[in-house]
């Protein structure tokens, strides 16, 4: 009996690959190792997650249904946490096609063939981008969420949509996280923790956004895989569920926060918000505590203070730490 991650190579993926593992079930991955940001990341995260013995990587594609169904055959898969997708806001702007291709077809490959193999419960990475510029605070799940501002949330949305017609033909058990801005030690080079950190070590310039006058909701690695476990462990028919903290800050504490990690400033220079990208992200997060328990416990400056020590540790480990 094996749970599937789907992305188990990528940040939430091997973080919850990591966590199953470590609680004993069997983890089969699937990931395409594509070049979004350094795949020599993913490398990593698949080679630490190899060394448990319930471990099984394969290498590809989700857009191939041929492949998708040959793992279904192969390994008693009996949940899925479906997580492997394009999952840069902006850059969906210029490859709106891959990201329909990945979050759209290949998410529908997954639920049909959880639904012929006999899945019993499928949880699936949605985003809080699908809220869009709601004016609705904070971000509640019965909003309509029809107005993305992006193909990346267009495409999360569409699956989230495509989840309920498997539900209702088949009855199966899906679940769709609404993950909000998520971050911990070994996070994605593409978003803010990681490029603040890397910018304040080597005195490079950031753009930041309105100023750094945005806000945003952070969520730390270890509550959104609690979150997710939660979520592989309630069969709930099918739900659509936020899962964040509920405590939005501006990216200039945010920024600030790591600055007095590090001891040093760091190089911004403001731009305008691109048309992608909502002024706030706020979550309710009332249903994931009423439906799976969730009850996040790490504040954003501890989450920082921890990432901070991971990128230190990390970076002097490859010798590239100054003094
Ligand atoms: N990190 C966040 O803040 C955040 C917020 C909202 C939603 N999400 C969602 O959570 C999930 C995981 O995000 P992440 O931050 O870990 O991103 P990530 O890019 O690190 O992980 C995604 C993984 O999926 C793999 N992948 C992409 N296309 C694939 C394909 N065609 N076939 C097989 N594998 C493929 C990638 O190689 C990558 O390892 C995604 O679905 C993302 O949309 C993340």
């Amino acid at each position: 009996m094996s749970i599937l991650v789907t992305g188990g190579a990528g940040f939430i993926g091997s973080h919850l690959a990591r966590a199953l593992l470590a609680r004993g079930e069997r983890v089969v991955a699937i990931d395409n190792f594509n070049d979004y940001y350094d795949p020599a990341i993913k490398r990593a995260n698949a080679a630490q997650l190899s060394t448990y013995p319930a471990f099984t990587l394969v290498e590809g594609d989700i857009r191939d249904a041929a492949t998708v169904d040959a793992l279904f055959a192969a390994h008693d898969i009996r949940r899925v946490a479906h997580l492997a997708a394009m999952a840069g806001v902006r850059e969906s702007m210029r490859q709106p096609r891959l990201y329909f291709a990945v979050n759209v077809d290949g998410t529908l490959n997954l639920l049909d063939a959880a639904q012929r193999h006999g899945c019993e419960n499928f949880v699936l990475a949605s985003t809080s981008s699908v809220y869009g510029e709601t004016k609705r605070l904070p971000f509640n799940e019965e909003d309509a969420a029809d107005r993305p501002l992006a193909a990346y949330p267009a495409s999360k949305r569409a699956a989230e949509l495509l989840a309920h017609t498997f539900h209702h033909l088949y009855g199966m058990n899906i679940t769709a996280l609404r993950f909000f801005n998520v971050y911990g030690p070994a996070g994605r080079p593409d978003m803010m923790p990681m490029r603040v950190m890397e910018a304040i070590l080597d005195g490079t310039e950031v753009p930041v956004f309105n100023g750094g006058d945005i806000y945003r909701d952070w969520t730390y690695i270890d509550d959104t895989v609690a979150g997710v476990i939660a979520a592989l462990d309630r069969p709930l028919g099918y739900e659509i569920i936020n899962l964040g903290v509920g405590a939005p800050i501006s990216l200039r504490e945010f920024i600030e926060t790591i600055e007095a990690l590090a001891g040093r400033q760091l190089h911004t220079r403001s731009v305008p918000t691109p048309p992608t990208d909502p002024p706030i992200t706020f979550c309710d997060n009332s249903k994931a505590r009423r439906l799976l328990g969730f009850a996040p416990s790490i504040p954003v400056r501890e989450g920082l203070a921890r990432t901070w020590e991971w990128f230190r540790a990390w970076k002097i480990s490859i010798g590239q730490w100054p003094e």
